[in-house]
């Protein structure tokens, strides 16, 4: 069908209508000329189908992004999108409000349980799978929230103010990938303001960026509430309000046309990018949703949610291969989330699972002839109770190892609020080191959304399993993990440090005043702690498993490589263990010189690979040209310089023992930005200047008696504009000319090579 035909038929009124929401989770339909509506619904690891804000329809609810992104498991990541898919088209839903993909900047964000990652190459490819995966069954996704939203404080309100580079580098470019790489039929706009703008009227982003540079063809939805100003955000790019009904808006947007303030091939162009996804929805057929989801989809999906949460759960530690258990006689189970289990965060994304595992029941099942004793330890409520700590302390000293299933509540970790600190409830803390101190073995079993700090419980216990908010099937998962049903393979997507003073954007979260800087730039996460070559508790990346690794053998396709090339890099990776087992080759760039900053190294290639015992496997990874690029403000493009580039591989941000050298030349034609006071070096490192300042310096000395090149007063030299220097040594006697004249024409000279 043309869409553009279908706009032209529809009335000024009919076309503002379409551009708001029907309800909290309809679009308008228009009878007249068969346009239907369609619903969308939360998103992002579960189909939350409420009519209006009540309670939903039962949907499997999955590990959320953490989790998902701690895989590093594009196979699992796309079976997910599939189940996903399968159930919106069961529950009557077009487009799924997910995946977020806002990055990692602070671990208070409250909502990073809903985010996959500290880095933008991996948020980008997860997202960019999970939406591949949605869309190739007839599905659409909304990828959120565009962008800068990391935090909850005042999430509606605040100015993220945020430099270009890291905007480029890091905010959008996870953004940018899934766009590019998988087209997600809606992208959602943040509540917050970037750079002194809503993101729901940001033209920069939303129309120059979004829809113009990275060519996005789907329509931008608001988060919910996001609008302020429905004219203005037309005009930024957004095309659809959510939620509706806004009358008193729909009618000043027909009034700003009628007036002549709002041109309406913008409104136009808005109607056409709505219409054109809700025909694509029409065309897969929905079940119907008072039916809902099979009792067999949902044993099939149950067994998924069980089998990615098993691989999302990253083994920490694990002292003494304590870990799988074996032969062992009683356990003693402390935590009350072994009995109501951690699974989920609050807020939107809140599914309505059919069935959900409790840890306790699933490790009795694998526990064999093993008593397991069991006390709660700590309430989900705030509040410190001595008496908890001590009946555990009585428990787990009777048996041979304390297993103590640690859930961050929801008043620590939730959509809505950022979390006061990184650490676990005083109570908790206070538990952990009570049972430590006295079961003969302790095994911490984590449930949190994002990282947490150990303090100095960390050192005090033998094993501790990361399982993040791990969806419905998770009590499953954890118990396939510490039996040895499942060796760990999971890797940290974020870093966790030793201290939250230790993080990147300590010093500037979650703002004042309503605005929150981004002081630390494209140093976030592991970029930073690199950068500063500070110690963490676990790096980003890293994670144990039941058996060992070797890394060898790195080759790369080619060793020189221009700016437009693919590099291809394989590695052998080989199983050095008792215990088949799966492991992740990372491969980090490096630039060890560049004209900007660059962090130490950045993630630029992964892959998950399987391996029985002994065997070896060599695995390869495309290095794309952007894997060298940075982006340059100052010439407002992305730059990849020339000059040898380090390929570093291995296991994990700070295990990469093998590296590698390629040499890039490149072709790219930088723009000149010589001005009247720019620095010598700036002279110096242009094409088009250099010749003319060396000529000039060369002139200048041999009329300048008594002066070589080798005197003390050139120190420092080349960091002061040209004009001043040719003013303190030349001027007009030594030169001919005066030394704003030579600029000129030098400039001018310059400009005409450009
Ligand atoms: C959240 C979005 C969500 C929407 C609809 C908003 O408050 O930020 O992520 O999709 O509500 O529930």
């Amino acid at each position: 069908m043309d869409m553009q035909e279908l706009v032209q038929k529809l009335t000024l009124e009919e076309k503002a209508a379409l551009c708001t929401g029907l309800t909290a989770w309809l679009t308008v339909p228009v009878e007249r000329l068969n346009i239907p509506s369609i619903w969308v619904s939360d998103g992002p690891h579960g189909v939350r189908r409420a009519e209006q804000w009540g309670e939903a329809k039962p949907a499997t609810c999955f590990p959320t992004a953490s989790a998902l992104a701690s895989t590093w498991d594009r196979d699992l990541i796309a079976e997910l999108g599939e189940a996903l898919a399968d159930e919106c088209i069961a529950l009557g839903v077009s487009v799924v409000l997910g995946p977020g993909n806002n990055m990692k900047r602070s671990p208070l964000c409250g909502r990073n349980f809903e985010y996959f990652s500290e880095d933008p190459f991996l948020g980008g490819e997860m997202a960019a799978t999970y939406i591949n995966a949605v869309q190739g069954k007839g599905i659409g996704t909304s990828l959120k929230h565009y962008v800068a939203n990391n935090q909850e404080f005042e999430r509606m309100s605040m100015d993220a103010q945020v430099d270009e580079r890291a905007l480029r580098e890091i905010y959008l470019a996870g953004f940018e990938r899934a766009v590019k790489n998988a087209q997600p039929w809606t992208v959602m706009c943040s509540y917050n303001l970037i750079n002194g703008v809503y993101g729901s009227e940001n033209k920069r982003t939303l129309t120059e960026i979004l829809k113009d540079e990275w060519g996005f063809e789907g329509f931008v939805v608001s988060d919910w509430g996001a609008v302020h100003d429905r004219v203005a955000s037309l005009q930024g790019g957004l095309d659809l309000e959510m939620p509706g009904p806004r009358h008193e808006r729909t009618q000043k947007v027909i009034d700003a046309v009628k007036a002549g303030e709002l041109d309406e091939a913008l409104l136009d162009e808005a109607v056409r990018r709505i219409l054109r996804i809700v025909f694509m929805a029409q065309e897969t057929p929905k079940g119907d949703p008072e039916v809902g989801v099979s009792a067999e989809m949902f044993a099939k999906h149950h067994a998924l949610a069980r089998r990615i949460s098993g691989e999302s759960i990253v083994l920490l530690k694990n002292e003494g291969d304590l870990l799988p258990l074996k032969d062992v006689k009683s356990l003693a189970v402390i935590g009350v989330t072994a009995k109501e289990p951690r699974y989920q965060g609050g807020g939107s994304s809140h599914i309505n699972p059919p069935q959900v595992d409790v840890p306790f029941d699933e490790l009795a099942k694998l526990a064999g002839d093993a008593t397991l004793t069991y006390a709660p330890g700590y309430t989900m409520e705030p509040g410190f109770d001595q008496s908890l700590i001590d009946d555990a302390v009585k428990v787990a000293a009777a048996a041979e190892i304390a297993l103590l299933y640690m859930g961050l509540p929801d008043w620590k970790e939730t959509e809505g609020l950022d979390r006061p600190d990184t650490d676990l409830t005083e109570q908790q803390i206070a538990l952990i080191k009570a049972v430590a101190a006295q079961a003969p073995k302790t095994v911490v079993i984590l449930n949190s959304g994002s990282a947490v700090t150990m303090g100095d419980w960390g050192a005090d216990v033998d094993a501790v399993l990361e399982a993040w908010l791990m969806g419905q099937a998770g009590g499953g998962a954890i118990a396939d993990v510490l039996f040895g049903v499942v060796n760990p393979a999971g890797r940290l997507a974020e870093t966790f440090p030793l201290r939250l003073q230790d993080t990147p954007a300590y010093l500037n979260f979650p703002g004042e005043n309503g605005v929150v800087r981004y002081g630390e730039s494209i140093f976030i996460g592991y970029r930073y702690y690199d950068a500063r070559e500070m110690d963490v508790q676990f790096p980003f990346g890293y994670g144990l498993s039941y058996t060992t690794f070797a890394y060898d053998n790195l080759q790369l396709s080619t060793d020189a490589i221009s700016d437009g090339d693919d590099l291809t890099v394989s590695v052998d990776v080989t199983n050095t263990g008792s215990v088949a087992g799966k492991t992740v080759v990372q491969v980090y760039v490096r630039d060890p010189e560049a004209r900007l900053v660059r962090p130490p190294k950045e993630l630029k290639g992964f892959a998950k690979v399987a391996l029985e015992t002994g065997e070896t496997k060599t695995v390869t990874i495309t290095l794309e040209p952007r894997a060298f690029q940075y982006y340059d403000p100052l010439y407002e493009m992305w730059i990849a310089e020339s000059g040898t580039f380090e390929i570093l591989a291995g296991g994990s941000s700070a295990d990469l023992p093998l590296s590698a050298s390629v040499e890039l030349t490149s072709t790219q034609k930088l723009p000149c930005k010589l001005h009247r006071t720019s620095p010598i070096s700036h002279w110096m490192q242009d094409p088009r200047g250099k010749p003319m300042v060396e000529a000039l310096m060369a002139q200048m000395m041999a009329n300048l008696p008594g002066m070589d090149g080798e005197s003390d007063i050139w120190l420092g030299m080349e960091l002061m504009p040209l004009r001043v220097v040719l003013g303190f040594f030349g001027g007009e006697g030594a030169l001919g000319k005066s030394p704003d004249v030579i600029i000129d024409e030098m400039l001018a000279q310059a400009y005409k090579e450009d």
